[in-house]
């Protein structure tokens, strides 16, 4: 893994947004895998700001999403639909036909799981995959014990992850305990994984990735088996770690 340190939320923004748009221009059809998140807000604005001030292109981009609620409709505020919609999509010139979400309404989640799975194999796989990390050291929403070989599927959310997602909702108990989440075998199977933490909340996950050795019960160690992915950590992140 190759660690780029930031200075702070913005400067990480600012990190991440440069490598992303660089390897669209590089590669004007690239696959991009997108996260939601708090985290990735920041990038999403450099890159519209980006795209207005310098034209950058997206119209032959196509994007994959890690994941998305089972029961929320698209139109719900707090789908990841929706997420994608107000945070990027509303902004930039990504054609509809190419941004990707899985259904999270679906009659059946499982078949919906695994026509996702295809396509993003149809696609040719992701050229880039940004990432979130969980306090917990989720991917995805690939909670601790997930085996590394698995594929986009259907998850329970673990009690942490939806307690640390209710700050989004009402109340805890509207945050829905379902998920579809490709999987960890598809992150790795990413050409780059660009993977972002800032602030002191992601501390103890940033020094267990760095630190600590790669296992199931912490899915980010995943990334070690990678051999080309970049995290970017601001100070705070990476306030308990040794290397800085
Ligand atoms: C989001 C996702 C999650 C988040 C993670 C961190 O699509 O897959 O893994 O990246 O939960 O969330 P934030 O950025 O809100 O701290």
């Amino acid at each position: 893994m190759n660690l780029l340190i930031a200075d702070n939320y913005d400067e990480m923004s600012r990190m991440a947004a440069e490598i992303l748009i660089n390897e669209v221009k590089a590669n004007p059809s690239i696959v991009l895998g997108l996260a939601t998140g708090s985290t990735p807000v920041g990038m999403y604005k450099q890159l519209i700001q980006d795209h207005r001030s310098n034209g950058t292109d997206y119209s032959q981009v196509q994007t994959v999403n890690l994941d998305e609620y089972i029961g929320l409709e698209k139109t719900d505020p707090n789908s990841y639909f929706r997420f994608m919609q107000e945070n990027l999509f509303k902004f930039i010139n990504i054609a509809e036909e190419k941004r990707h979400i899985p259904n999270g309404t679906a009659v059946d989640p499982h078949a919906e799981a695994e026509r996702y799975d295809h396509l993003v194999q149809q696609l040719g796989g992701i050229d880039l995959q940004v990432l979130g990390i969980g306090q917990n050291g989720h991917i995805g929403f690939n909670e601790p014990g997930t085996p590394f070989s698995i594929r986009t599927h259907i998850v329970n959310l673990a009690d942490s992850t939806r307690r640390a997602n209710a700050r989004f909702f009402d109340k805890f108990e509207q945050v829905p305990e379902h998920a579809i989440t490709m999987g960890i075998a598809n992150i790795l199977e990413s050409r780059h994984i660009l993977l972002l933490a800032s602030g002191a909340s992601k501390a103890d996950s940033i020094k267990r990735l760095m630190e600590g050795d790669i296992s199931e019960i912490f899915p980010a160690s995943a990334l070690k088996l990678h051999k080309n992915a970049t995290i970017i950590a601001d100070q705070q992140a990476l306030q308990l770690t040794q290397i800085k």
